[in-house]
């Protein structure tokens, strides 16, 4: 036992975990941490603290998690862990002795040897949270319908999130994107019919032109598959219902894919925002343009490309997070190419009882991608590219005050959005709330909206 210099003469232990699923392995890494002293501190680890470093699906809540250590009866006491460094701060905080972590992490934590003595003990072999997953929910069959950019992007984001493979693709036209998918996926990809397509799969990951997104994700739910489809699901309110309607009977999980709405520092932000430091919100600005190639489907299809229905649901998703679903008010302005008739720029703005809000997007069109949530006490500012949140400011009238929060963000974000989807098919997603079924039928009003104006 180490020698504590402390006045009680107790020797303190401290050891960190996400102790999801908990398992035997769990159990004697707490029972040998304790053994090495009188007092042991265990650290549970934040949903959104694993979020943010990557360890995504955590099944537990961390209310379950913290009961299970507790009912272990080896922790003096529990804490939880939400942040990187929070170890030197415990250590010196609590007058820790040992810290402990199983061997898989040996020599990661040699740092802490200049605050206390480090141990790694011999992990238990065979069992892990990974293992005790897989054996409780079996590997979602994933299937993409469309090759072209999306694609690729989604299947090499889909390995950082356990219990999930992209076994296939679908795309019943040969165009030059098969092949490439194929290649550096080495992904099969199935061109005939889409029912044989979707036999092969337990869910697919719509992610087709625009105007298709509607058929293939209601005969997909059909068919009894769970969807994620890419934005916009559908141009009108009442597809978009009927699709919500339609999973609900097959008892499916339907979920549209905004990306920035799963985002660990996009929820950070909004619960910022509704904590009322920033007083009552009562406006909201989001901007999201790209320049992009002027050969691409966005950029020449002027029936379904455009800037609004490429990226507009970016926009209005901190709108309706923030303002709710009640607008009074929704005006509709374009600047649209003489040539090919897409909207090159395109400006939504909502009115609110006593607030406001403008969506703006652009496709050849730059401008800051910023968003501004400006409230009674102070604003929030995301600087671009907010939609892929990695961090935000706070400020207020004082200048000098500022509130810096920084996230992490791993990969180009896709990662998150496919856990949710990935909990929610199994059953282990809780409530949802990051995208609910009214705001996504509410982004379907205003895409239908928009298609009246730009039939106009
Ligand atoms: N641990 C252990 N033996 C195991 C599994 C975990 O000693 N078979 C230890 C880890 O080394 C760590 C602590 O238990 O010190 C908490 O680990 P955690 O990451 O929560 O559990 P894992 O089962 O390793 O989770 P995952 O599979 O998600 O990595």
């Amino acid at each position: 036992m180490a020698k504590s210099t402390k006045k009680d003469g107790k020797v303190k232990v401290i050891t960190y975990g996400t102790f999801d699923l908990f398992h035997e392995g769990h159990r004697r890494i707490l029972e040998r941490a304790k053994a090495l002293g009188d007092y042991l501190i265990v650290g549970v680890t934040t949903d959104h603290y694993d979020e943010s470093r990557g360890k995504l699906n955590t099944v537990d809540s961390i209310i379950t998690r913290i009961e299970n250590v507790k009912s272990t009866g080896y922790a003096d006491e529990i804490i939880v862990e939400d942040h990187e460094g929070q170890k030197i701060e415990d250590i010196q905080k609590y007058g820790v002795d040992i810290f402990v972590e199983g061997s898989d992490w040996e020599g990661y934590f040699d740092y802490l040897k200049a605050y206390c003595k480090v141990v790694y003990l011999k992990r238990t072999p065979d069992i892990s949270s990974t293992l005790v997953r897989k054996d409780r929910f079996r590997i979602i069959r994933m299937g993409i319908v469309g090759t072209g950019r999306i694609a690729p992007r989604f299947f090499d984001e889909s390995r950082y999130v356990s219990g999930v493979q992209v076994v296939c693709a679908y795309n019943p036209c040969r165009d030059g994107t098969v092949d490439s998918f194929r290649v550096r996926c080495q992904c099969r990809v199935l061109s005939g019919e889409y029912k044989r397509f979707l036999s092969d799969v337990d869910a697919v990951f719509v992610a087709s032109p625009n105007e298709t997104h509607y058929d293939y994700t209601k005969r997909a739910i059909e068919a009894g598959k769970h969807v994620l489809c890419e934005k916009p699901l559908a141009f009108t309110v009442k597809e978009s219902e009927e699709l919500y309607a339609l999973a609900e009977e097959k008892e499916v999980v339907l979920m549209e894919g905004v990306r920035t709405a799963y985002l660990p520092g996009f929820q950070q932000l909004l619960n910022v925002a509704h904590s009322g430091t920033i007083g009552k919100v009562v406006d909201v600005e989001a901007a999201f343009t790209r320049l992009a190639d002027p050969r691409s489907r966005e950029m020449t299809d002027f029936r379904y490309g455009g800037a609004f229905l490429e990226f507009g649901s970016y926009g209005l998703l901190p709108v309706f997070k923030l303002l709710g679903l009640d607008y009074k008010n929704v005006i509709i302005q374009s600047i649209t190419d003489k040539e090919n008739g897409i909207d090159r720029y395109t400006k939504i703005q909502l009115e609110y009882d006593g607030a406001l809000a403008t969506a703006k997007s652009g496709a050849g069109v730059k401008s800051e991608g910023q968003l501004i949530v400006a409230g009674t006490q102070g604003y929030i500012l995301a600087q671009s590219p907010w939609w892929l949140t990695s961090s935000f400011d706070v400020r207020y009238e004082d200048a000098n005050k500022v509130d810096h929060y920084e996230s992490s963000f791993k990969g180009d974000g896709f990662r998150y959005e496919i856990s949710e989807f990935i909990s929610k098919v199994n059953g282990t997603g809780g409530i949802t709330y990051k995208l609910t079924s009214e705001e996504s039928i509410a982004m379907a009003d205003i895409v239908e909206r928009f298609m009246e104006t730009r039939k106009k």
